[in-house]
């Protein structure tokens, strides 16, 4: 009989002491740790001579020529296309992925139409609650519109019941929901410990490889936004999505934070319905929607999420402030980045932010990481301290940099045709990225504003002499305008 340990676990990094910690040494977390029982150590079992040592043997080698890529029919469909779109173009068969998101965010909704998608394709899925009973599992899967696909649903979270089923049935995704309230008896600390999801988690891993099942866990995150708390998790998995939104509102978006088989940086957006989650496929129009033109402290940006361009609305609103250290906050955009373009707007431009307070957000929820939200952040800046309305249909991208230079953004093509599609018709962008613009969109309709340094901007946008033509006369006495 295997001796039974005690020892603590952090919660937070998986980290074992053999003595409590209040704060992690590892990680850094406080009071993260939790007296769990542990079984014998892993390493024991390979010890030569036991009994329960693996027998040594040959492995299969495979050579690079003839293993079949992954795109030769080994993705399948979701049959949601924004959902494909995160995974870099489907599931891959035998893949192991991790859904986290707050609870009541969507997550069983999307796996759920996952799964009746996949089911009305003719693929075989195994969904199994261990949070809800199958007549609750069954019931959201009518409200969503599932009649008469085939999706087999159990209500269970003992682990060794739930592998069990799987091979006997050996269906092409195995869907487990939640990762932190399935149990095995081989691990004696509560459901949802480090320990057991590690544990659970390592087991459906060795399914997913080994018979080729697609597993995807649902996980919750922590309340300090971790994903399933424990990292050990992320580690193992091949792919992280995270579902966000706002509770209140009915967008979400679906990224992907980790993947092997694709991009990280695509986005998907949904829309939480009577019916369950619509896929919002112009997302543009969908973050512009309740835009008033002519305000001040509001400008257009061209992001790009992963392949798709994006246009978002950037709002700032600068007001005199009440205290010694005025206040700078920021939703969407790294308060860093609003920091530092009040600084370079304070040097490159007639203002002064010394005693006004900086609010600075992106509509939509959307969170912006690309530094080309620097144009459309100074120009909603802008806007706002010098209270002038910025031009109707107009959109911005650009990096500043510390010297108030506007540096080139990548993908400007992409950038500029999502807005001319949407009829944005001056389009601010910086002039390094002339040469691509002028020659792809000769007769857009659109008029491009080149912007070398911010103070340009200013010039353009609160002086006097708005978009002033200038000619100059060319030697063999022709005009060139600009
Ligand atoms: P759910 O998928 O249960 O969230 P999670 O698994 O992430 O905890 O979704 C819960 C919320 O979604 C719930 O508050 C109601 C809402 N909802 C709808 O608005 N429409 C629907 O069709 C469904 C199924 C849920
Ligand atoms: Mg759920």
């Amino acid at each position: 009989m295997a001796k039974i340990k005690t020892s603590f676990v952090c919660q937070s990094c998986g980290a074992k002491r053999a003595k409590w910690e209040g704060r992690c040494s590892d990680c850094g977390e406080w009071n993260t740790y939790v007296e769990e029982k542990t079984g014998p150590e892993r390493t024991a079992w390979v010890k030569r001579g036991e009994s329960s040592a693996r027998p040594l043997g040959n492995m299969d080698v495979f050579n690079l020529i003839d293993t079949p890529s992954l795109d030769s029919g080994q993705r399948l469909s979701s049959g949601i296309g924004e959902v494909d779109r995160v995974l870099g173009g489907g599931l891959v068969k035998g893949s192991y992925i991790l859904l986290g998101g707050d609870p009541g965010i969507g997550k069983s909704t999307l796996i759920m139409q996952v799964a009746g998608a996949v089911a009305r394709r003719g693929g075989s899925v195994l969904y199994i609650s261990a949070e809800e009973s199958v007549q609750q599992t069954a019931l959201r899967a009518r409200r969503l519109g599932l009649k008469n696909e085939r999706v087999d649903l159990a209500s269970e979270s003992s682990l060794d019941a739930i592998l069990d089923t799987a091979l006997d049935r050996n269906p092409e995704i195995l869907i487990v929901d939640s990762i932190q309230t399935v149990f095995t008896s081989e691990v004696e600390s509560a459901p949802g410990s480090v320990s057991q999801v590690r544990e659970c988690a390592a087991r459906l891993m060795t399914l997913a490889k080994t018979k080729n099942i697609t597993v995807i866990l649902i996980g919750h995150v922590t309340k300090d936004g971790n994903l399933a708390g424990p990292r050990v998790l992320e580690h193992m998995v091949d792919t992280v999505l995270a579902f966000e939104g706002d509770q209140h509102q009915q967008f979400r978006l679906l990224r992907a934070l980790k993947n092997r088989f694709g991009a990280t940086n695509e986005l998907g957006v949904f829309q939480m319905s009577g019916d369950g989650l619509n896929e919002v496929t112009n997302p543009s129009e969908f973050f512009l929607e309740e835009r008033r033109e002519n305000r001040y402290g509001s400008s257009v940006f061209a992001a790009m999420e992963g392949s798709r361009p994006v246009l978002c609305e950037i709002q700032a609103l600068t007001t005199a402030s009440p205290l010694p250290s005025p206040r700078r906050n920021s939703l969407g955009i790294d308060v860093n980045r609003v920091h530092m373009l009040a600084a370079v707007l304070e040097k490159h431009m007639s203002l002064s932010f010394s005693n006004r307070d900086i609010y600075a957000n992106v509509v939509g929820g959307l969170r912006l990481s690309e530094p080309a939200v620097d144009l459309a952040l100074v120009a909603a800046l802008l806007s706002s301290e010098r209270q002038i309305p910025l031009p109707a249909s107009s959109c911005f991208f650009g990096e500043v940099g510390l010297t108030g230079e506007v540096r080139g953004a990548s993908l400007a093509i992409e950038r500029v045709k999502e807005a001319i599609k949407l009829g944005f018709k001056h389009i601010y962008l910086p002039l390094s990225n002339e040469k691509y613009a002028k020659s792809e969109f000769r007769d857009a309709g659109v008029e491009f504003h080149f912007v070398r340094e911010v103070s340009d901007l200013e010039n353009r946008l609160g002086g006097e002499p708005r978009m002033k033509k200038a000619t100059v006369k060319r030697d063999n006495g022709s005009e060139l305008d600009f």
